[in-house]
């Protein structure tokens, strides 16, 4: 057996097993297997991370800034931007590193987001769609779409839609976006997806959430065929931030020793937006340097014609919703069907 088959062959048993690849054994065992080398140089890119202030966003922004890209994040709080980005400078002296205000609860602060990186910068070579949070309360933002949906599919829609002219002028750009684990529990439905305050309940909210944003990935994909700009999703396993404790603690403290670092949540978007793989396919979902599958239980697959309709559907509610539509589809079906 290759080397490679091994590493394949060890890869797969660790997916199987769920808490193995989830959890810290993925990154340690994978790394040595599969021999993951350093990021590539990412000298004179830019890289826009939404929620850089905290746990594998503010890692992926050290990540990248290493590679020498410079690094706009974004933060919901002027002394969180101030406290991520002496981070950010204490880790990599003389990065180029700055913060954008915006709470993604808010549309218009998205749109105001846009138009402040679009004032500054001409080209964005790769965004990274990773703000996110579970909400226990059932909270609306200020057109009243529950902030999971607002925050974490209707914000993503429409900063990346409005950023696309930047993103179009840096030639082969990556657009990445942080889903989750959870999002295997849950089967795409348009008509459920937003809870109501009676219903409500937080995790399955963000499961749903992380669901519908696979479903828009491919619709992404699609859509930018012409355009030359790649879109990823992935998931970066179960990893210690702050995020997870506040979101869910019980789950945190019993996993504590097998949940991952921060780094190692980050690794794989940090690669994403480095190595040539990152811009060589699109519409994929990964976890560890690695597609996966997109379904780990049967009820939650649709059929081919129902995907490609269900992307279509939510495509149109988060353009109504956002207020953004500045892409017709392109070619006959999804990009990549749905595995
Ligand atoms: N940690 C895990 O094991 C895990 C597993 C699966 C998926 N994820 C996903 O990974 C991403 C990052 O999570 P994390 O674990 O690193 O959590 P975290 O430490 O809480 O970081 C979340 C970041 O998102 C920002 N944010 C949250 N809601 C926002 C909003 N409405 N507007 C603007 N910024 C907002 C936070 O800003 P503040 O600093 O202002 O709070 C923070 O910068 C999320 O999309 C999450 O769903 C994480």
């Amino acid at each position: 057996m290759t080397e490679h088959a091994g590493a394949r062959l060890v890869d797969e048993l660790l997916e199987a097993t769920v808490v193995g690849s989830f959890s810290k054994i993925g990154p340690s065992v994978r790394r040595r297997t599969a021999q993951w080398s350093e990021p590539a140089s990412l000298e004179g890119q830019t890289v826009l991370i939404t929620g850089g202030t905290s746990g594998i966003g503010l890692a992926t922004a050290i990540g990248v800034a290493r590679a020498g890209a410079r690094v706009r994040f974004t933060a919901r709080t002027a002394e969180r931007g101030n406290q991520a980005s002496s981070r950010i400078t204490a880790e990599v002296p003389g990065a180029d590193v700055g913060f954008l205000l915006a709470d993604l609860s808010d549309l218009e602060q998205v749109r105001r987001l846009a138009a402040d990186f679009g004032r500054d910068h001409d080209r964005l070579d790769v965004l990274v769609n990773n703000a996110g949070a579970l909400t226990r309360e059932y909270r609306t933002g200020p057109a009243g779409t529950e902030v999971t949906v607002t925050a974490q599919l209707l914000a993503p829609f429409l900063l990346t839609g409005l950023l696309l002219a930047t993103l179009e002028a840096a030639g082969r750009a990556r657009v990445l976006q942080v889903s989750s684990g959870g999002m295997y529990t849950q089967r795409f439905d348009l008509g459920t997806l937003e809870m109501g305050p009676s219903d409500y309940d937080g995790t399955v909210a963000y499961a749903r959430v992380k669901r519908a944003q696979l479903v828009l990935l491919h619709e992404w994909a699609r859509r930018l065929v012409r355009t030359g700009v790649v879109v990823h999703a992935m998931h970066p396993g179960w990893a210690d931030t702050p995020g997870i404790r506040a979101g869910l603690p019980g789950f945190a403290r019993l996993m504590q020793p097998f949940l991952r670092s921060e780094d190692e949540g980050a690794d794989t978007l940090v690669w994403l937006a480095s190595s040539t793989h990152g811009g060589a396919s699109t519409g994929r979902f990964w976890l560890d340097r690695r597609p996966r599958w997109e379904h780990k239980v049967p009820w939650t697959r649709l059929d081919h014609p129902s995907f490609v309709a269900a992307g279509s559907a939510l495509w149109e509610w988060c353009a109504e919703r956002a207020g953004w539509d500045g892409l017709d589809p392109v070619g006959p079906g999804a990009a990549t069907p749905s595995r």
